[in-house]
C-alpha cells in the first residue's frame, strides 16, 4: 500500500476547526473558557507547533518509553536496591512521588482543556497529546512509588498525598488550583506550559535524573527521564500561544501571568526540589547543588526563552535568583523539625562532612543555618530530643501556604510583608508572595491557611495528636528523622566536631 509521507497530510489533518451551524461560535468557544483576550479567530491560525507528531508516531514511541522503563525496574528488582539504598534517598522517593503524582494528574484536567477550547487546531492537537502524557505519568509514577507500599507505610502517600490536609500538600494544591484547574485555554498554555514546564521540568526531571543514575536508581532515572521527553513536547503548546499574544499586542497579560507562574513554581519547587538535592541525596552521590542546578536550567535556560520570545525578565528577577542561596535551606530545617508532620522521614543531612559540602556550596551557610544545626545537634547530645520538635505554629504565607522563613543566625532576613483587604489581615513571605495575591485575589482571599484553620478550631482536639489526624497522617505514616538520628554519634568523636565547627 503507498503510504503519504507525513509532511504530505500533516497540516490537513491537525486543522480540524470548522464553521458551527448549530451553535454561535461563542457557544462553542466561550471566552471565560478560552481566554481569547478578544483576538482575532483567524489570528490562531498562524499558531505552529515546532514538534510535529502523528498519532500513529506517538503511540509507537510511547509504547517504547514505557517497556523501557519497565524492563530496568525488573531489572532492578532482582538488584534489591531498595532494600539497600540509603534511606535519604528513599526519603526523596517519596517526596518527589507524593508531590508530583497529583500535579500530573490535574494536569490531564489542563491539558484537556486546551485540547477542548484551545483556539487553533494545532494547539487542540497538541493537547490532546499532552492528555496522554500526563495520564501516563500519573499511571506510571503512581506505579512505580506504590509499590513499595508493602515495604514501608509511607508510600501509600503516593496515592494518598492528593487529597489529605498536610501542610504541603495543602501548599501544592493552592498551586494546582491557581495554576492549572481553574484557567482558560490560553491562560493554561502560558502559566503552565511555557512559565512551569518549560521553566521547572527540566530541574525535577533532568537535575535529579543525573542524581539517581549517580545513586544507582536507574529506575528511577529512566522513568522521570522519559517523563521530561514528554513534557519537552507538550509544554511547546505555550510557546506557540505566547507568540501569538505578543504578535496581537497582548504582550502585558502575557508577561503578568509568566510573572505570576514563575514565583509561584519557584516556591514549590524549592521545598520539593531543594532538599532532596542538597540534604536527601547520599553525599558521596551528589555533583552539582540545588543552587548550581537551578542557575543551570532555570536562570540561564529560562532566561534565554523569556528573552527570545519578546517578553522581559518578571519585574523581581535579581530577588528570586538571591533566593537561591537560602529558600531550601530555611525550608528544610522546618520540614525537619516539624517531622512528625511529614509523610517521608526527612533526613537531616548535616553530618561533619555534609557540612563542610554545604559552606563549600553556600558560603556562610555555617553562620545561619549551621547555627540552629548546632543547638539541634546539641540537644540531641545530650539527650534532650523533646527539645527538638516545634511547641509552636509557623506563621503561613497566605499565598503559597508554606512558612515564612528566610535566614537565620548572621544575615537574618525573616519578615512579614503584611496586606490588610476587607477587614482580613494577610501574611506573605516577600513583596513578590504579596503582589500575586493582589493581581488575583479573588483566587486567595476565602483560603485558610493550616494555621488559620487551626484557630479557627477546624483542627480538634488542638493537639499535635489532632493536627496529625487532620493530616492524614495514621500510626507507620508520621514521619522522623531519616538516619534515626544515628548522624548525631560522629559528633562524640572531639576531632570530628571541631572539624565542623
Ligand atoms: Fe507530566
Ligand atoms: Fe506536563
Amino acid at each position: 500500500m503507498t503510504m503519504l509521507e507525513r509532511s504530505d497530510w500533516y497540516d490537513i489533518a491537525r486543522d480540524t476547526s470548522w464553521t458551527p451551524s448549530y451553535v454561535t461560535e461563542e457557544e462553542l468557544f466561550p471566552p471565560e473558557q478560552t481566554g481569547d483576550l478578544g483576538i482575532t479567530r483567524s489570528a490562531w491560525d498562524r499558531f505552529d507547533e515546532p514538534y510535529k507528531v502523528s498519532y500513529s508516531e506517538y503511540v509507537k514511541t510511547q509504547r517504547e518509553k514505557d517497556s523501557s522503563a519497565y524492563s530496568v525496574k525488573a531489572a532492578l528488582e532482582r538488584a534489591r536496591l531498595f532494600e539497600n539504598a540509603d534511606p535519604g534517598w528513599i526519603s526523596l522517593l517519596k517526596t518527589h512521588y507524593g508531590g508530583l503524582v497529583p500535579a500530573e494528574h490535574d494536569a490531564q484536567t489542563s491539558e484537556a482543556r486546551m485540547a477542548r477550547f484551545g483556539l487553533a487546531g494545532g494547539m487542540r492537537n497538541m493537547a490532546t497529546f499532552g492528555i496522554l502524557d500526563e495520564n501516563r505519568h500519573t499511571q506510571i509514577q503512581l506505579w512505580f512509588g506504590h509499590e513499595h507500599c508493602s515495604k514501608d507505610r509511607q508510600f501509600d502517600w503516593v496515592h494518598k498525598a492528593g487529597r489529605q490536609n498536610q501542610w504541603v500538600m495543602i501548599a501544592a494544591r493552592s498551586y494546582l488550583d491557581q495554576m492549572m484547574l481553574s484557567r482558560d485555554a490560553v491562560s493554561t498554555a502560558i502559566m503552565l506550559t511555557f512559565a512551569a514546564e518549560t521553566g521547572f521540568t527540566n530541574m525535577q526531571f533532568v537535575g535529579l535524573a543525573e542524581d539517581a543514575a549517580r545513586a544507582g536508581d536507574f529506575s528511577f532515572a529512566n522513568v522521570i527521564s522519559s517523563i521530561q521527553t514528554d513534557e519537552a513536547r507538550h509544554a511547546q503548546t505555550g510557546g506557540g500561544v505566547l507568540k501569538i499574544l505578543i504578535d496581537e499586542g497582548r504582550k502585558a497579560e502575557a508577561q503578568r501571568m509568566v510573572d505570576i507562574s514563575f514565583a509561584r513554581s519557584w516556591r514549590l519547587f524549592c521545598i520539593l526540589t531543594g532538599p532532596s538535592m542538597d540534604y536527601y541525596t547520599p553525599l558521596k552521590y551528589r555533583k552539582h547543588s540545588f543552587k548550581e542546578f537551578a542557575r543551570e536550567f532555570i536562570v540561564q535556560q529560562f532566561q534565554r526563552q523569556i528573552l527570545d520570545t519578546g517578553l522581559d525578565l518578571p519585574w523581581y528577577w535579581n530577588d528570586l535568583i538571591n533566593e537561591m542561596d537560602y529558600q531550601h535551606h530555611s525550608y528544610h530545617l522546618g520540614v525537619w523539625f516539624w517531622r512528625p508532620t511529614m509523610f517521608w522521614n526527612p533526613p537531616a543531612g548535616v553530618t561533619p562532612e555534609e557540612r563542610e559540602w554545604l559552606e563549600e556550596k553556600y558560603p556562610g551557610w555555617n553562620a545561619s543555618f549551621g547555627r540552629c544545626w548546632d543547638v539541634i545537634t546539641e540537644n540531641l547530645l545530650a539527650g534532650r530530643r523533646e527539645l527538638t520538635y516545634p511547641e509552636t505554629l509557623p506563621v503561613v504565607c497566605n499565598l503559597t501556604q508554606l512558612p515564612i522563613c528566610a535566614v537565620p543566625g548572621d544575615g537574618w532576613n525573616v519578615r512579614d510583608f503584611p496586606l490588610e483587604r476587607n477587614g482580613r489581615m494577610y501574611h506573605f513571605a516577600s513583596a513578590i508572595d504579596r503582589w500575586i495575591f493582589e493581581q488575583e485575589p479573588e483566587h486567595h482571599q476565602g483560603h485558610l491557611s493550616i494555621v488559620d484553620r487551626f484557630l479557627a478550631g477546624h483542627i480538634q482536639p488542638m493537639s499535635l495528636a489532632g493536627a496529625l489526624q487532620y493530616m492524614g497522617l495514621a500510626p507507620g505514616e508520621i514521619g522522623d528523622d531519616a538516619h534515626g538520628y544515628a548522624w548525631v554519634e560522629r559528633y562524640r568523636d572531639p576531632a570530628l566536631a571541631r572539624r565542623a565547627a
